[in-house]
C-alpha cells in the first residue's frame, strides 16, 4: 500500500503520522527546522535509499493502524480516545487520499473525458467534495474536537451548548459529503469502468470507491458514536 510519497514535505509526513519522526531521526532527517523540504530532496542530498525509507514509513502507518484496529470497541472508548482514533486513522487517510485522487480524477478526465463526458462531472463533484472535506477536517481538528476534549475533562453546561452549535453545522456537512458520494456512485453506475478504460481509469474508480467506504465509516463513528456519547439530547431535556 503506497501511503507516503517522496514528493511530500518532511513536515507534512510527520504531521500526518507523528511516528514518522522516529524513522526520520534514525536517518538523521531534520523534520523540525527542515520540515518544509521535500523528502525527495533530502534523500538526494543525504544520499539515502528512497525505496527503503518509503517502505519503512508505509509499514509504520500500517502497524499503527493495526494496533488501533485491534483495540477498538468504540462504544466503550472515552470521547477523547475515540477522537484520537478518528484523527489517526480516518483523518490521516483522507489527507493522503485527497491529493492522490485529485491527480487521478484530473488525469482520467483529460485522457478519457472526450469519449466519456461523465468524467467531467466526476471531476466537478470530486473537486467540490475535496474542498468541503478539507475545510470540514480543519473545523473538527481545530474547533470541535478540542471543545469535546475540554468537555471530557470538565463537563459543563456552557461547553455542551457550544458543542451543540458546532455539531449541527458539522452534521450538515457530513450529509452534504454523503450526498456527493451517492451522486458519484450514481453517475458512474457503481464505479463501472468502460471497456476502453485504461489502468489509471480503473485505479481512479477503485480509489474513489475505497474513499467512499472510508468516509462512510468515518462519518458513522462521528455521528453515531462520538456525538451520541456526549448525550446532548438527554442534557437538552433538562
Ligand atoms: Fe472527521
Ligand atoms: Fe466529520
Amino acid at each position: 500500500m503506497d501511503i507516503f510519497k517522496s514528493t511530500q514535505s518532511v513536515g507534512e509526513i510527520v504531521s500526518i503520522m507523528p511516528k514518522a519522526s522516529e524513522i526520520f531521526k534514525r536517518y538523521r532527517i531534520d523534520f523540525c527546522c527542515g520540515g518544509n523540504r521535500l523528502l525527495m530532496d533530502v534523500i538526494k542530498e543525504q544520499k539515502l535509499d528512497e525505496d527503503e525509507i518509503l517502505k519503512k514509513l508505509d509499514e509504520a502507518f500500517e502497524e499503527n493502524k493495526k494496533v488501533r484496529d485491534n483495540a477498538k470497541d468504540f462504544r466503550v472508548m472515552s470521547p477523547s480516545t475515540l477522537i484520537e482514533y478518528i484523527e489517526n486513522t480516518h483523518h490521516v487517510y483522507v489527507k493522503n487520499a485527497l491529493p492522490e485522487l485529485n491527480e487521478l480524477v484530473t488525469k482520467i478526465m483529460r485522457v478519457h473525458g472526450i469519449n466519456h463526458d461523465v468524467l467531467f462531472r466526476v471531476h466537478k463533484l470530486f473537486s467540490t467534495l475535496k474542498a468541503e472535506i478539507e475545510q470540514h477536517l480543519i473545523k473538527e481538528e481545530d474547533v470541535l474536537f478540542p471543545m469535546i476534549r475540554d468537555y471530557d475533562k470538565d463537563p459543563s453546561k456552557e461547553s455542551i451548548s457550544l458543542i451543540d452549535k458546532a455539531l449541527n453545522e458539522l452534521e450538515n456537512e457530513h450529509e452534504a459529503a454523503g450526498d456527493i458520494l451517492k451522486e458519484l456512485r450514481k453517475i458512474t453506475v457503481d464505479y463501472k469502468v468502460p471497456d476502453d478504460g485504461c489502468g489509471t481509469y480503473h485505479l481512479a474508480f477503485k480509489k474513489l470507491e475505497e474513499f467512499e467506504g472510508d468516509l462512510f465509516q468515518h462519518i458513522h463513528l462521528e455521528n453515531n458514536i462520538l456525538f451520541k456519547k456526549l448525550g446532548i439530547d438527554e442534557i437538552k431535556m433538562y
